[in-house]
């Protein structure tokens, strides 16, 4: 699945970007919320995922990059999310967030950071719904792939289908044409992809060339 990220689209034609995306054929909308304390950059809130809300009828894809992602989560649902996701380092409670999140019956994702290692969701992956492999540091996109993140999507992947669980396993940051092979086959259901994807003037044939890249 694709899932364009719009902190690389033009904001002032924010609707028409994401319609654009939509007819391309990607699998869902990609928001990243940052909060200037997590990450050093502030972005959207609620209100926007509201109005994303109003201009596409595919899966909302949340990606919390703030502290105490427990206070909004409520806000997030409201405006319209499909998937929120929280980074692990930011909850001291993670089963308690995850489980917050659940019971508003929408799904739960957990992010890491490069340098956080895997064991740190061991204990929350059967609960989850997605698990976000970031392969930048998160905060700005455009930003280079980190090559170490093929093994440890890699390792995600297989803990995932040894037990069984339903996870998707979602990778962020640095996500081309030329690396999207790669990355699904060491396990990414799910690709982001910011300034790949919205620096491209015809998203359909973008779109085209990349499921070609996958295919072969
Ligand atoms: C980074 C964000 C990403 C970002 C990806 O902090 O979480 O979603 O938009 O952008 P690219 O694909 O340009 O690396
Ligand atoms: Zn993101």
């Amino acid at each position: 699945m694709i899932a364009p990220s719009i902190l690389s689209a033009d904001f002032g034609r924010l609707s028409e970007e994401i319609k654009l995306a939509e007819k391309a054929g990607v699998d869902m909308i990609h928001i990243d919320v940052m909060d200037g304390h997590f990450v050093p950059n502030i972005t959207i809130g609620p209100l926007i995922v509201e109005a994303v809300r109003k201009t596409t009828h595919l899966p909302l894809d949340v990606h919390l990059m703030i502290t105490n992602p427990e206070q909004y989560i409520s806000d997030f649902v409201k405006a319209g999310a499909d998937y929120l996701t929280v980074h692990v380092e930011t909850c001291i409670h993670l089963h308690r967030t995850v489980w917050q999140i659940k019971e508003q019956g929408i799904k739960a994702g957990v992010s890491l950071n490069p340098a956080t290692p895997l064991n740190t969701v061991e204990e929350i992956i059967h609960d989850i719904d997605l698990l976000l492999i970031m392969s930048v540091n998160p905060g700005f996109g455009g930003q280079n792939f980190i090559p170490s993140s093929i093994d440890k999507i890699k390792i995600a992947k297989s803990m995932i289908l040894k037990k069984g669980y339903q996870v998707l396993v979602e990778v962020d940051g640095g996500v081309k044409l030329e690396n999207a092979k790669e990355i699904v086959k060491a396990g990414a259901d799910i690709l982001v992809m910011g300034s790949a994807f919205f620096s491209e003037k015809d998203y359909k044939k973008f779109m085209e060339k990349l499921k070609e890249k996958l295919k072969t």
